[in-house]
């Protein structure tokens, strides 16, 4: 009762600082109420052009359902008006169709994470407002969410019997959570950062579920995914160009092409120097022979695109691994993960594999569900936040940029 006595305390401090503070008290009986029976958390992640929403309930992913925006391919890239938008649109029935396949009424929620940064601003603005509009009307709190933490936390979810059966790539996983301390290596379309992540403590000293995450290395310019979509645009592939670099590679020649690998001390990273080189590589073989376009190239060179993207490839995650083997050894930890988007890539998911034999390391690949962004690992970094009552005021605001 102590525990309970306590979050109240918190929850009241922070509700004394937002605007709807007269609301919020009204409805705290309540909440005790919700707290006594299952602890159910409603996600949404909205921070770029995934709009998705995900439950969980006593720890147990029930559902995580994604609706991914189409309209971008036509750019190459997300155009940020089109995605919140989409968002817009999307929300609801996402919504919606999260609680109804989690078999959970929207009565029954503790608590609404959403993502609050970093990403951008306007689709952030869609999922904050929402998951903002729906606790008030429920009177339940709301967690902000880091969604930089939220890609390391996938590697918690507790995916539910009914959910795995549902979901092909959820099955014949081994879903295994690491230790800590564990290093995590974050790439995605927007970061490529190494992660130091170790327990943690709640402001009033008993141990956190939300654990200490630190950057250790970082990419100092492009992202490694926002390397593999540009050189991806430059061969004339869709957006986006990750998935069709792996794809392509598979039938590539990853010494044909020997790029730039950037020379940057400690753990960080830079990947705009390879970009250059992968774009000079390019002019020089067209005017080499005597053609404009990359079709023109494609006809005279077998085999072009396939060689240029296994190259490419390699050459990503030969930079991604070094670092990441560097600071495992100097820093004597064995537990190693890989999260984010580009994480679905099939050559960095066997170089982990290879690595974790060479160097004895323990590996932890999430499923392909929680790869690219996904709300259930929102969700997890909301459970664990609840758990630690730490929850934000109503009248918080999204932030495009932060750290994790
Ligand atoms: O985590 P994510 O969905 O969104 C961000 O938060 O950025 O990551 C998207 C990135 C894109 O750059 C996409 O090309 C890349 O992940 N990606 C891949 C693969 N699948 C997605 N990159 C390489 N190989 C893949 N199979």
């Amino acid at each position: 009762m102590q525990e309970k006595g306590d979050f109240f305390a918190k929850y009241l401090r922070i509700c004394k600082k937002s605007s709807n503070f007269a609301g919020v008290l009204g409805r705290t009986a309540r909440i005790g109420r919700i707290m006594e029976k299952k602890i159910v958390i409603l996600a949404i992640e909205s921070s770029c052009d995934d709009t998705s929403s995900a439950v969980i309930v006593d720890g147990v992913l029930r559902s995580n359902v994604i609706a991914s925006q189409k309209v971008h391919e036509e750019y190459g890239g997300v155009v940020p008006e089109l995605a919140s938008r989409a968002h817009q649109l999307n929300i609801l029935p996402v919504v919606d169709t999260a609680l109804k396949r989690a078999g959970v009424a929207k009565e029954e929620i503790s608590a609404i994470a959403f993502t609050r940064g970093p990403g951008l601003l306007g689709s952030l603005l869609v999922g904050t407002s929402f998951a903002k509009g729906l606790a008030l009307s429920l009177g339940v709190p709301v967690i902000d969410v880091n969604h930089l933490q939220g890609h390391v936390l996938a590697h918690f979810v507790e995916p539910g019997e009914e959910l795995i059966a549902a979901t092909p790539s959820l099955q014949g996983v081994e879903i295994k959570h690491p230790s800590f301390p564990f290093l995590c290596l974050l790439v995605s379309g927007g970061n490529s950062q190494i992660i130091k992540v170790q327990r943690n403590e709640t402001q009033d000293g008993k141990e956190a579920h939300l654990p200490h995450m630190e950057i250790i290395g970082q990419t100092i310019d492009d992202a490694a995914g926002e390397a593999f979509d540009k050189c991806a645009k430059v061969l004339g592939l869709p957006y986006p160009g990750g998935p069709w670099i792996d794809k392509l590679a598979k039938q590539g020649d990853p010494t044909k092409y020997p790029f730039a690998k950037p020379n940057i001390p400690g753990y960080d990273y830079s990947f705009s120097g390879l970009k250059t080189s992968f774009l000079y590589t390019l002019r020089d073989m067209i005017k080499a022979h005597g053609v404009e376009t990359i079709d023109e190239l494609a006809e005279k060179v077998p085999n072009l695109r396939e060689d240029m993207c296994a190259s490419l490839q390699a050459t990503v995650i030969d930079i991604l691994m070094r670092k990441l083997k560097k600071a495992a050894q100097d820093l004597g930890i064995r537990q190693v993960a890989v999260a984010g988007g580009v994480s679905a890539n099939s050559a960095l998911r066997q170089a982990f594999i290879d690595y974790g034999k060479r160097y004895h390391w323990e590996v932890f690949i999430p499923p392909f569900s929680f790869t690219t962004d996904n709300a259930a690992m929102i969700c997890q970094a909301g459970y664990f936040k609840y758990l630690d009552h730490d929850f934000c005021a109503i009248d918080e605001v999204p932030f495009a940029k932060t750290t994790i």
